[in-house]
């Protein structure tokens, strides 16, 4: 099978490296791709948002198979046109898509499908926003309609932090993203990751995976993309995992199906857990960065042959070849990350790194330049590991983080610590 995958990240680098190990990819590229995926994979240069362009590119080059990374083309509609195309694909329709692309909208189908999640306003004006976060007092939650990059999520303390927050998103802080506002309970409780596959009728959990948002030991300072990530998430106990599917994701995917939008591909549901009840904090379309790559690490080649079955409707024949193991990924960051930061930096040490089935170092913002590997992003490399133990696999993560030689960069030392006790 010839495969494409559409991406540029950490978790795009996952998931080639889990495609490769499968016997039944003949040929991967990953567009637009980075420095380390280039090792493992053919790289090309192609405008990812544009459908049209895509299409083109996946018949040139005879792709059976299209995996989509992020959500931007999924929101721009890009696996619509390949599937109008008739190229298989990997990643939701642009309807679908809108559990993430749109709070609102998502409310919405929780209500229609009786998901328990935060209760909610929604506004399309500043002064009712604020009405009504006087109403409710704090602490409170606001959030822009649309895509933010993930920064459109503001927890804010007082009531003047909340209403600060809301002229800074009419005031287009965000874009068009902000020109609708969801104001939200604030939640309290243990938050986790629950990654299923759902091809519109089936729906098969793939794993859990807890991260580490903001930039600082200890879990302080400003949020992030995610700081490092493991997997299983302790907390996600089957018990829970079973009402997370019976009373948030299941009704979810039939309220979708219901309405005409059959939900196909990965869905990320974010829970905040409390009691051991889940509630939903927020759906996105697409695998977690970087939480796909302690997906991957677990899963193997496997991987392929799950997000194949899911893209062709073959669900309900499929099965996870689980693993009683645990894997942890630490994100090297550029120095100011999340804030400003230098790119261009040298990055050695990287040749001496083991790479097998349980150790690999993805690349999530790198490029080669006269040969050598430079930090081109905020978030630049993600040492990986798999062990028994979530403290072995933890152990052998750091030893890569030690070894490469990187001045401008940095990372936590602490990922993991609510699962390690
Ligand atoms: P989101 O972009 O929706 O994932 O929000 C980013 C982060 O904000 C989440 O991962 C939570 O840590 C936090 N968050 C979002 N909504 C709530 C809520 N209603 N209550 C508590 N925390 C929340
Ligand atoms: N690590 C969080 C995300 O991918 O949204």
């Amino acid at each position: 099978m010839n495969i494409l995958i559409l991406g540029s990240g950490g978790r795009e680098h996952a998931l080639a490296w889990a495609v490769m190990q499968n016997p039944k990819c003949d040929k991967l590229i990953v567009a637009p791709g980075n420095a380390g995926i280039a090792r493992i994979a053919a790289c090309a240069d192609l405008d990812i948002l544009d459908g049209g362009l895509v299409v083109t590119f996946a018949e040139e080059n005879a792709i059976d198979f299209v995996i989509v990374g992020p959500e931007a083309p999924l929101a721009a509609g890009v696996a619509d046109r390949l599937r109008e195309a008739g190229i298989l694909v990997f990643g939701p329709s642009a309807a679908a898509a809108r559990l993430e692309a749109s709070k609102s909208f998502t409310k919405e189908i929780c209500d229609a499908a009786g998901a328990p999640t935060a209760a909610y306003g929604h506004f399309t004006d500043a002064a009712s926003a604020k009405a009504h976060v006087r109403a409710q007092g704090a602490p409170i939650v606001v959030k822009a309609d649309g895509l933010a990059a993930g920064k459109g999520v503001i927890i804010a303390q007082t009531v003047a932090e909340a209403e600060a927050a809301i002229d800074d998103m009419f005031g287009g802080q965000f874009g068009a993203a902000g020109a609708e506002v969801v104001i939200e309970e604030f939640m309290e409780g243990e938050e986790a990751s629950f990654f299923v596959l759902c091809d519109g009728e089936t729906v098969l959990p793939i794993g859990t995976a807890q991260d580490h948002k903001r930039v600082g030991d200890g879990d302080t300072g400003p949020n992030t993309g995610g700081m490092g990530a493991y997997s299983p998430a302790p907390v996600l106990t089957d018990a829970v995992a079973k009402r997370a599917l019976d009373e948030i994701v299941r009704p979810t995917m039939a309220e979708m199906t219901r309405r005409g939008m059959p939900y196909r591909g990965v869905l990320y549901a974010g829970l905040m857990i409390r009691d051991g009840a889940p509630r939903l904090v927020e759906y996105n379309v697409r695998f977690g960065d970087p939480e796909a790559q302690v997906l991957m690490m677990r899963l193997g080649a496997q991987a392929m042959d799950l997000m194949h079955a899911c893209a062709e409707g073959r669900l309900r024949e499929a099965r996870v070849n689980w693993a009683d193991d645990h894997a942890i990924t630490i994100v090297l960051a550029a120095r100011g990350y999340p804030g400003a930061y230098e790119t261009g930096g040298v990055i050695g040490g990287l040749d001496a790194l083991p790479e097998t089935s349980s150790e690999m170092c993805f690349h999530a913002g790198t490029a080669e330049r006269d040969g050598r590997i430079v930090a081109t992003g905020g978030r630049v490399l993600n040492a990986t590991a798999r062990g028994a133990t979530l403290a072995e696999a933890r152990d052998r993560a750091y030893a890569m983080a030690e070894a490469i030689d990187w001045p401008g960069g940095f990372f936590r030392r602490d990922i993991g610590w609510r699962a390690l006790g």
